[in-house]
Formats: C-alpha cells, structure tokens, sequence
C-alpha cells in the first residue's frame, strides 16, 4: 500500500474515532438503538471496502446491521465488556465471494476493538442509569409509606381512647341489661363494630411500627414450620399444594415469634387466596453469612406493574368488597420494618408472586 493510501486509511479510522465519541457524547438514552445505528455506520464508512461491509453490534435486546449482510461472510469481531463481563459483540464482515479474512488491516481489527471499548463503556454508563433510577424510584416509595406511617400512627393514636370508651361503656350497659331484650342485641352490634374498628386500629399500628415487640434470639424454623402446620387445613380446603424448603439446623434471629408468625399467616393466606387449584405455594428459608432470607412463591396471576407501588399501602385491595381490607401486606410492611429487614416483591415465573423478605443478622 502507498504511503498515501496508508494515511487516507488512518485518517479515515481517526476520524471514526472522532465521530464515535460525538455519537456518545450526544446519546439520548431513551433511543440507545439509534445510537448504535450510527456507530455502525460510522465503523462502516472508515473500512478499506466499505462499499462491501457490514457492521453488525448485538448486545441484548439490542441487534444493529448497518447493511443488509451476504449470506456467506468473512469476518472480525469483538467482545463488547461491560463491568468486566463480556455482553455482545461488534462483527464486520465482507461477502466471502469476494473477499478473505487478509482483506482486513491491522489498523481496522485495532479501530475495532477501541469502538468495542467505547460502545462498551457507554453500555455501562445506561446499565448505572437504569440502576440509579431503579434505587431512586425505591426510595421515593419507601418515603412515601414512610410518611404514610406517620400519618397512620396519628390517627390510630387519636382513634384508641375513644373506641376504648365506646367499647368499656357499651360492655358495662350489656352487663346491667337483662338477656335476650332488644336493647341487649343493639348493645352487641356496638361492641362487635368496636371491636372490629379497634382491630383495623392495630392494624394500623403495626403498619406504622407503635406495636411493642417481644424480641429474643430465637429459632425461626419451628415458628414458621407450626404457622404453616396451623394453615395445613386451610390448603387443603382451598385445594392448593403447599412445599416447605427449611434449613436442616437451627436459624437464630432476634424476632418476636408472635409477630413473625403473623407475617407467614397474611403472606401465606393471600398466596393461597390468588393460587388456582392445585397451584403450588413454596416456603423456603435460606442463611447466608450477613442475612436470613425468606420466600413465599405462588402460581397466582402475579400483581400487574401499576399495583405493585401500592400493595403495602393501608386499605389497598383488589380483592372482592367484603373479602379483603387491604392491611395485611401493609401490616406484614410494618412488622419486617420494624425488625430492620425488607420486604421485596418479585413476578414469578411464568406466573404468580414471589415475595422476599431479607432479616439482617445482628
Ligand atoms: N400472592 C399474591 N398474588 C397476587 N396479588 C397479591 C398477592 N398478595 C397480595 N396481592 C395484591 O396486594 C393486595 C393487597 O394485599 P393485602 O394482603 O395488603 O390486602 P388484602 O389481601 O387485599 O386484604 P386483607 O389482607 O386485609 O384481607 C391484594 O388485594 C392483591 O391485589
Ligand atoms: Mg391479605
């Protein structure tokens, strides 16, 4: 090759160079693929043959050609890493009718790989996009049922002391009124609506954290082994499968039983309520070194993304009028809070919740 010749290639290839970090630099990160478009075309357009090649950048769900390719080709490629792993790869080829891999110059399988790098890291820059958005959308929903808490406790608060006296003094009349009188049967209408608003009162209460706790380091696999065990008769009625996958040894955790029991009861109890029949709902504990991990997986249809944000919400329910208040996720949501662990929704596959929750070990 001339010496001329040589330095139209390399300018050719700076000038790629040149044009791949404008591309980047004016990514628009809602339309990733056109970007990759045009770096194909770019790399393309700096080849020796260009008028014959075609580019191809496949990185999942992206797949760019920047011509229509031959059906038999020669070709170079590269790896496209991201954080290290390699996820696609650059491919240039020429029709092999016409060409060999020699056709190719040292300086465009250099030119390629410096492209790779650079579509490589731009890669990397969406993926920690994508993640802080991810982190802030979790953040924004954890301080939205935070502030939803406070809320909450106020009013439960406000609430105790007079259903306490509506409760103490309708029990004290029932008491001084003979059986059976009319008086007698709306007297207990009072009671059994006092007692069902001072229930959805604690409900509330564990939502917002203001229950006390009874907190020992404490074996967990019997307590959920005998939770399960108490809804046995449950399954069985519903027609639903149930399997438990429990660690063979013990599993400490400081916990108050009563209240982790409770959160195995309303998680299971809506796994079952959403399975059809014969679906399978799966248990299982597992230990890691830092933290205990807790999963309750069904078959049911899953919750669809735009109630996902809402489900540990007090009153959110989707359940039939009558069949649901919508406080017991919102309850289970207080009860891990208060126990320093998270609680995670994930879809199931190929259908169905998955629910995860992770205690810290102290
Ligand atoms: N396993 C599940 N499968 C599908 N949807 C679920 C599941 N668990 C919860 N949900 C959704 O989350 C909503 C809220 O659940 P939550 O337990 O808080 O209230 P509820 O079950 O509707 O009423 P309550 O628990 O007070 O009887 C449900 O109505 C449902 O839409
Ligand atoms: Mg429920």
């Amino acid at each position: 090759m001339t010496l001329e010749k040589n330095l139209k290639e390399r300018i050719k290839e700076l000038t790629c160079l040149y044009e791949v970090s404008s591309i980047i630099v004016n990514n628009d990160f809602r339309e990733l693929d056109k970007t990759l478009y045009s770096i194909a075309l770019s790399l393309r357009k700096s080849l020796q043959y260009s008028k014959y090649a075609t580019v191809e950048i496949i990185s999942e769900p992206y797949h760019l050609i920047s011509s229509t390719i031959s059906k038999k080709t020669v070709l170079i490629e590269n790896n496209i890493n991201v954080f290290n792993d390699p996820k696609g790869f650059i491919k240039i080829h020429y029709p092999a009718d016409k060409f060999t891999v020699n056709d190719f110059l040292t300086e465009e399988k250099k030119l390629l790989e410096n492209v790779a790098i650079n579509v490589g890291d731009l890669l990397e820059r969406v993926s920690i996009r994508e993640n802080e958005a991810i982190l802030k959308r979790k953040m924004e929903h954890a301080d939205r049922l935070s502030i939803l808490g406070e809320i909450t406790a106020g009013i439960a608060h406000e609430l105790n002391t007079p259903l306490a006296n509506i409760l103490g003094f309708a029990e004290l009349l029932k008491s001084k009124e003979p059986e059976n009188t009319q008086t007698g049967q709306d007297l207990d209408k009072i009671i059994n609506s006092a007692i069902f608003s001072r229930e959805v009162v604690k409900k509330l209460m564990f939502f917002a954290c203001e229950m006390p706790q009874n907190l020992g380091h404490t074996d967990i696999v019997p307590v959920i082994n005998d939770a399960v065990n108490l809804l046995d008769p449950t399954f069985k009625k519903n027609e639903v499968k149930y399997k438990v996958n429990l660690p063979k040894g013990e599993v400490l955790l400081k916990a108050d039983t009563i209240q982790l029991t409770q959160v195995i009861f309303n998680l299971v109890l809506n796994a079952i309520y959403f399975s059809p029949k014969n679906g399978l709902i799966k248990i299982s504990l597992e230990e890691t070194k830092k933290k205990i991990i807790l999963k309750i997986a069904d078959e049911g249809p899953g919750i669809p993304a735009e109630n996902v944000q809402k489900i540990f919400q007090p009153f959110f329910t989707t359940k039939a009028v009558g069949d649901g208040s919508g406080l017991g996720l919102s309850v289970v949501h207080g009860i891990i809070r208060s126990h320093r662990g998270t609680i995670d929704y994930l879809p199931n596959n190929p259908t169905g919740a998955i629910f995860i929750i992770t205690f810290p070990k102290q």
